[in-house]
């Protein structure tokens, strides 16, 4: 068990700067997902952590040693791949044993560790099978269990769902979470999906362009992201988002469209704004309902609107339509049905909006 800090670290790969200058402290037993878009330097990043790229600039502390310079198999940390890189012509059981014979241990101790993660991931019945006779999904039992043998002090996945089609991808999901509470070992996580990140994390790091855009619990994220990229990329569907200025019109401050369309700044962003901003305002398509299927919100603005396409979902049911010539998304929770063609009266929750400068991408 250890945290790690990462100490202005970067990643060069000849002039380009992978990783820039990254300030991170992961607590005990902590599960931390970094996610962002492919290319932003989160393999970079693990990679680094584990020793499998030199770190060029800052420093790395595992416990309380700086690892900077040591070895990855003196770190003491287990790292499942994508792609698990199991040996082919080794049987489960040897595959679980392989990395402690190396290191000397006794063939007793070996067998204790193996059966006790077997017993952890439920892989007992394939022990003497070879990894071409595990389906995928086992195969990945069989990688978390190579590492779980070693008993880091740190679990660092990349990836590791990525390969698994999409109802195997969210069992094994829960089951990597419940090994989590049940080895009670700090994870550093990489994936690109807003959705894993979401589900897996106690906190997560949402990176772009090698820098470190916002960290928080799943919750915070979701509900005060921090810029436009946070606001788009987490949450699903993807957050609306309408370029608009803002202007003064008799002591209250609106928002004005690119198609023209005029809305009222909500009461608590009034003090934030400044006549001719020029800004993003998002909402999420559980907050724009048509009125009657939903309740009006105290703070809310009316728009009426066709209806482009309807997605039932059996829970839900999405609502493509237009705010002025963009097309945005509106979620209702309620069975009824909508049909293509429909005019409805929608109701946009104005305290559940989200308005961000765009210079800066920051919110405001
Ligand atoms: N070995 C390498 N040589 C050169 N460029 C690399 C190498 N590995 C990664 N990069 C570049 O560094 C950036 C970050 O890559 P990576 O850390 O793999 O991103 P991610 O895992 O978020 O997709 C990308 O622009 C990638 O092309
Ligand atoms: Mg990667």
């Amino acid at each position: 068990m250890a945290k790690v800090t990462l100490e202005k670290v970067s990643k060069f790969y000849g002039n380009v700067e992978a990783v820039k200058k990254i300030d991170l402290e992961i607590t005990d037993n902590e599960f931390l997902v970094l996610v962002g878009p492919s290319g932003c330097g989160k393999s970079s990043t693990l990679r680094m952590i584990a020793g499998l790229e030199e770190i060029d600039e800052g420093k790395i502390i595992i416990g309380e040693k700086t690892v900077n310079e040591l070895e990855p198999r003196e770190r003491n940390v287990s790292m499942v791949f994508q792609n698990y890189a199991l040996y082919p012509h080794m049987t489960v059981e040897e595959n679980l044993g392989f990395s402690l014979k190396i290191a000397g241990m006794q063939k007793n101790d070996i067998d204790k560790r193996v059966a006790e993660a077997a017993g952890i991931l439920d892989i007992d019945e394939f022990l003497q099978r070879k990894p071409a006779q595990l389906s995928g999904g086992q195969r990945q039992r069989v990688a978390m269990g190579r590492a779980i043998v070693r008993r880091p002090d740190v679990f660092l996945f990349d990836e590791p769902l990525s390969n698994l089609d999409a109802k195997l991808r969210n069992q094994m999901r829960t089951e990597i979470k419940r090994l989590h509470q049940k080895v009670k070992t700090t994870i550093v996580y990489v994936t690109h999906d807003q959705v894993e990140a979401m589900t897996l994390a106690d906190r997560i790091v949402i990176m772009k362009d090698g820098i470190i855009e916002q960290i928080g619990t799943p919750l915070e994220l979701f509900e005060t992201p921090a810029t436009k990229f946070v606001a788009t990329f987490i949450g699903s569907p993807s957050m609306n988002m309408i370029s608009s200025t803002i202007k003064k019109d008799q002591e209250k401050y609106i928002m004005i469209t690119e198609d023209g369309l005029n809305i009222p700044v909500p009461k608590s962003k009034q003090d934030v704004v400044k006549e001719g901003q020029k800004i993003s305002f998002g909402f999420r398509a559980e907050d724009i309902v048509p009125l009657k299927f939903g309740n009006k919100p105290s703070q809310s603005w009316g728009h009426k609107s066709k209806v482009n396409l309807s997605e039932p979902l059996g829970t839900e049911t999405l609502i493509f339509t237009n705010f002025g010539k963009i097309e945005i998304v509106s979620r209702m929770f309620t069975p009824e049905l909508v049909r293509a063609g429909d005019e409805l009266d929608f109701a946009l929750n104005l305290e559940r909006t989200y308005l961000f400068d765009d210079e800066t991408g920051k919110a405001l």
